[in-house]
């Protein structure tokens, strides 16, 4: 693999700056405080780091609602932290990239504060206007538990304006080719910096047109391949990766002809994995798996389980939605919007096995494993904190105060203190040097990933073992193969393992479960017993 496809095989980790590490006693993270906590993420054995909007902001949305795309949030530190941690990060040979926001503002952005309060402001053609506020009325609503509609009426404009997302987030006009040459001299400057690439959010939206949803539409792509092209011309080897909640049909473009994004997540697949778990039945991660197409040479697909965002569930029928939010919001207080705002430990009730069998499945399925900040320990969540803020609660290094984050009286969101999820309990201090914890785990997972180019890049190869229950591929790279097996049911299962093409050739060791194998070289096929829950990766070590 050359140098410059490295995030066709990475791992990557979502870090949230505000919540990993208080470097100047304040109670918000800060680049400082994340420099600090760079050896964790290297220990992990990831490869890059993902981090969530680092701009000025009203912190609205996080920072998805970005005033100043030059700027780093004054609670994150200076702009010299900033490159600090660049620096710090290339040091331990870690990647790094950052959100880029192109879609929308803040509106306390100057050029929306121009735009709104001068019509003659050159910057008002910067944004989306109307003056019935009707157009595009089969543009579906995102955040369907905030807001009303896309257009919201700016009493100081005398207009409405366009959002996808939030009142508060106008969307820049694509239309005006002025906000091209704006957006490129964010890029530049950004890649100037240093940073390995972007993950460029919500970028199905850019463009809006009379008589379709707004979201995919050729205009779309056309720009985002030209932003492409910028960055390969002048930053070749720096990666482009796209946030499309959307169908593998409809993603598929965002690839282009290997010439718009390097890498897409993979949104399709993550609800139907836990899915899947929760039935017993390997079903509807084969059916997904069937429908996601190839993509041309060079691309890959990002995987993911949890993300800062709610679980969503936009990519699965009515029917399926309703039956996740039974399964896995039993508190409606859980749910939001299309989704369900908890974690990943959580979510599997804390159970190992379940943990495992997820992981396992990121960590070798296919494309490129993205890791959530705090998921690595099994921390909780806090349904108490409105909006998606339960899933972005301080992460949680020791028992001591504040779980190490923060030596402030109070932090920007409590630390999780509850019996089975408290800091006390759960952190990475006590998972350190304990063999079986939820860290061991996950540094074991990567090793492994890591030892074994098959799992990384290696074709994949469904195999349809007798019981539904059983998910199961083998991973194939040359003569290297591995073989993943998941049981997805409470019940033991009885695998045979059949394989009469690959009798005599040496046995399958098992990665996950030191000491144990099975001879290929028999008439009789070994038997694999899976415990309930279990993960197994056969590897065939010929003779
Ligand atoms: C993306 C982000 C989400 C944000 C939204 C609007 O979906 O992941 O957190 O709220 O875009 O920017």
């Amino acid at each position: 693999m050359d140098d410059k496809h490295w995030y066709q095989t990475a791992v990557f980790y979502e870090l949230n700056i505000r919540a990993f590490c208080d470097g100047n006693g304040d109670g918000q993270g800060d680049f400082l405080g994340a420099i600090s906590k760079l050896d964790h993420i290297k220990s992990l054995g990831v490869d890059a780091v993902w981090i969530m909007p680092h701009y000025p902001s009203p912190l609205k949305d996080d920072g998805y609602d970005v005033a100043d795309y030059y700027g780093v949030h004054p609670d994150f530190g200076t702009a010299a932290d900033f490159k600090a941690f660049i620096d710090a990060a290339h040091e331990r040979n870690l990647k790094v990239i950052i959100d880029l926001v192109m879609n929308h503002t803040s509106d306390q952005h100057p050029w929306f504060q121009a735009a709104r309060t001068d019509k003659n402001s050159p910057y008002r053609d910067y944004y989306v206007w109307s003056d019935s506020g009707s157009e595009y009325p089969e543009t579906r609503i995102i955040f369907l538990d905030y807001e009303k509609s896309n257009w919201s009426w700016d009493e100081t404009a005398g207009q409405y304006f366009w959002h996808r997302f939030y009142h508060h987030q106008p969307d820049l006009n694509y239309d005006n080719p002025q906000v091209h040459e704006e957006m490129f001299k964010v890029i530049r400057y950004w890649l100037d910096m240093g940073i390995d690439g972007f993950r460029a959010d919500a970028v199905p939206y850019l463009y809006e047109r009379e008589g379709t949803n707004c979201e995919n539409l050729p205009e779309t792509h056309e720009f985002l391949k030209k932003v492409r092209r910028l960055i390969d011309e002048e930053y070749p080897g720096r990666v482009f990766i796209a946030e499309a909640n959307q169908w593998p049909h409809d993603l598929l473009p965002y690839f282009g002809d290997g010439d718009e994004f390097h890498v897409c997540f993979h949104f399709p697949i993550m609800p139907r994995l836990y899915m899947a778990l929760k039935q017993g039945n390997r079903r509807v991660i084969l059916d997904i798996l069937r429908d996601t197409p190839a993509i041309p040479a060079g691309c890959q697909w990002m995987t993911f389980l949890r993300n800062h965002d709610e679980l969503t569930l936009e990519m699965v029928t009515i029917e399926e939605r309703e039956w996740m939010w039974q399964q896995y919001a039993p508190n409606p207080e859980m749910k939001s919007n299309l989704g369900i705002r908890r974690r990943l430990a959580p979510l599997l009730d804390n159970h190992k096995g379940k943990w495992l069998i997820l992981n396992g499945i990121l960590m070798s399925l296919m494309g490129t494993p993205i890791i959530y900040y705090g998921d690595e320990i099994g921390m909780g969540d806090n349904i108490a904190l409105p909006d998606r803020h339960g899933v972005r609660t301080p992460m949680q290094w020791d028992s001591s105060q504040n779980a190490g984050f923060s030596a402030a009286d109070k932090t920007y969101f409590p630390v999780i203190s509850d019996a089975e999820y408290g800091y006390e309990r759960v952190n990475v201090a006590n998972q350190e040097n304990d063999p079986d914890s939820f860290l061991s785990a996950t540094r074991f997972l990567l090793q492994v990933r890591k030892a074994h180019p098959e799992l990384q890049r290696g074709e994949m190869e469904i195999w349809e073992t007798a019981d539904k229950s059983v998910f199961a591929y083998w991973r194939i790279l040359d003569d290297e193969r591995t073989l993943c097996l998941y049981n997805l049911s409470a019940e033991v299962q009885s695998v045979s393992l059949h394989f009469p093409e690959l009798a005599g050739q040496g046995k399958l060791i098992d990665l996950l479960h030191e000491g144990r194998s099975w001879t290929l070289n028999d008439n009789i096929p070994p038997v694999l017993k899976m415990r309930p829950y279990a993960s197994h990766w056969l590897h065939l070590a010929r003779r």
